[in-house]
C-alpha cells in the first residue's frame, strides 16, 4: 500500500468555523471525518478520483470495496444516477434523508475510483445536518465510507475516528455521538422490489410497507468459497476486536450458566440491562433484551471497549433478528467469525 503522508490532525467542533475550514479541504480534494446519523464518515469529493483513492490508502481499504455516496438532493441523484427506477423516488420520499442507501447503474462521469470499478452507484441523503450542510455548502456529492480503519469496528465518536486517522487525514469534525450507531441500510433497487444487502436502521418491516423486500443470503450466511457477493463489503472480515467475540443464543438464565462455566482471566461479557446480576464476570452494557435500536446505538463503542479492556473473549447475547436488531445481529456475526453457541 501507498505509504501515507502524515497530517498534524485537527479535530474541531462542527461549528460555523469547522464547516468552513471542512469545505475548504473538501474542495481540495481532501479528506475530512464527519459526522452523520448511523456512523462518521471519511468524506472527499465523489467527483475526483485522486480525493477518491485517498479514502482507500487512508483507511487501508481493498480497492474492490466501492464506496457510498452521499447527496444533499434530488438533483444530484441524477447526475450520479443513469437509471432511477420510480419505485426509488417512493422509498426516497418515504426515508430521505436518512440511512437508507439505494443501489443505481451509474452515470458515465463517475470516476471508476469511486465505485470500485463497479458500474453500479450506491447513494445516500443522509439525514444529520452536519452532513447534509457540507454537501450543500461545498456543492460536492461526497464519497464517503466508515471512518474506521478497515476490518475495524466503525466509529459512532470523533475521538475513535480520532483512534483510527490520527496521522493520515488533516480534519475531523466532532458532531457528537451517532443516533442511529450501525451503518445504513443498503438495497438494490428495481422496477418491482429492492434486494436488501446489509440490513440498517431503515428495517425490512419499514420497507415492505412500499415494495417486496428480499433478504441476500449474504446479510445472515457466511458466503461460501467462490461466491460473488452483492455487495462487496460482506466478503471482508469486519468489526473485529482483538478479543475473541461469541454469541450465545438462549435464555438469560442460560447464557449465564454458560459464561458462569467458561469464566477465567480475560473474559468478559455484554449485557442486556437487568441482566448483568446474572452474570459472575465483568461486562459492559448492551441495551435491553429485544430492543434492536438501544442495541445498535452502544454495539461498535462497546466493541472497541473490549480491546480497551484487554478482553480476551466476550460473550455477547444474541439479539432478535426483527426490526433494528437484524442489523445488530448481521455486524455481531461478522464481529465473531460467525461463532455462534446455540443453548
Ligand atoms: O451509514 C453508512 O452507510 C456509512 C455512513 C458514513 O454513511 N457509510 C458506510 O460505508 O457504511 P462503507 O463503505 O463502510 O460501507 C458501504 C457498503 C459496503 O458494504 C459496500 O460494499 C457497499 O456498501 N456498496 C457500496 N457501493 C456498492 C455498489 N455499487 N454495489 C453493491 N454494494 C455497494
Ligand atoms: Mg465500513
Amino acid at each position: 500500500m501507498e505509504t501515507q503522508k502524515r497530517f498534524e490532525t485537527a479535530l474541531l467542533p462542527a461549528n460555523d468555523a469547522g464547516i468552513e475550514k471542512a469545505v475548504s479541504l473538501l474542495r481540495q480534494g481532501e479528506l475530512v471525518g464527519i459526522p452523520t446519523e448511523t456512523v462518521y464518515g471519511l468524506a472527499a469529493n465523489a467527483w475526483n478520483p485522486e480525493a477518491a483513492k485517498k479514502i482507500y490508502a487512508a483507511k487501508g481499504r481493498p480497492s474492490d470495496n466501492p464506496l457510498i455516496v452521499h447527496i444533499a438532493d434530488l438533483e444530484m441523484l441524477k447526475s450520479l444516477a443513469r437509471v432511477r427506477p420510480q419505485l426509488a423516488y417512493t422509498l426516497a420520499d418515504a426515508f430521505w434523508p436518512g440511512p437508507l442507501t439505494m443501489i443505481f447503474p451509474k452515470a458515465k462521469e463517475v470516476p471508476d475510483a469511486t465505485t470500485g470499478g463497479l458500474d453500479t452507484i450506491a447513494v445516500r441523503m443522509p439525514s444529520h445536518p452536519v452532513a447534509a450542510r457540507l454537501i450543500r455548502e461545498s456543492g460536492l456529492p461526497l464519497a464517503a465510507p466508515s471512518a474506521n480503519l478497515s476490518g475495524l469496528p466503525s466509529p459512532t465518536k470523533a475521538e475513535h475516528v480520532f483512534q483510527d486517522m490520527n496521522g493520515r487525514i488533516p480534519l475531523i469534525l466532532d458532531g457528537g455521538e451517532c443516533s442511529v450507531g450501525v451503518e445504513s441500510t443498503v438495497i438494490a433497487v428495481h422496477e418491482d422490489g429492492v434486494r436488501l444487502l446489509r440490513p440498517g436502521g431503515i428495517t425490512v418491516e419499514m420497507l415492505s410497507k412500499y415494495c417486496a423486500v428480499t433478504v441476500d443470503d449474504g446479510v445472515l450466511h457466511q458466503l461460501k468459497n467462490g461466491e460473488k457477493a452483492l455487495s462487496p463489503g460482506m466478503k471482508y472480515k469486519h468489526y473485529s476486536p482483538k478479543a475473541n467475540v461469541i454469541i450465545l443464543d438462549g435464555s438469560p438464565d442460560a447464557c449465564a450458566e454458560y459464561v458462569r462455566l467458561h469464566k477465567g482471566p480475560g473474559v468478559w461479557a455484554m449485557a442486556f440491562e437487568g441482566e448483568e446480576k446474572l452474570l459472575d464476570v465483568p461486562s459492559m452494557p448492551f441495551g435491553k433484551r429485544g430492543d434492536g435500536l438501544s442495541q445498535a446505538k452502544v454495539l461498535f463503542d462497546r466493541l472497541r471497549e473490549c480491546d480497551e479492556k484487554g478482553a480476551k473473549t466476550v460473550y455477547v447475547p444474541m439479539p432478535e433478528k426483527d426490526g433494528v436488531g437484524l442489523a445488530v445481529y448481521n455486524r455481531l456475526l461478522r464481529a465473531a467469525g460467525f461463532d455462534v453457541v446455540v443453548l
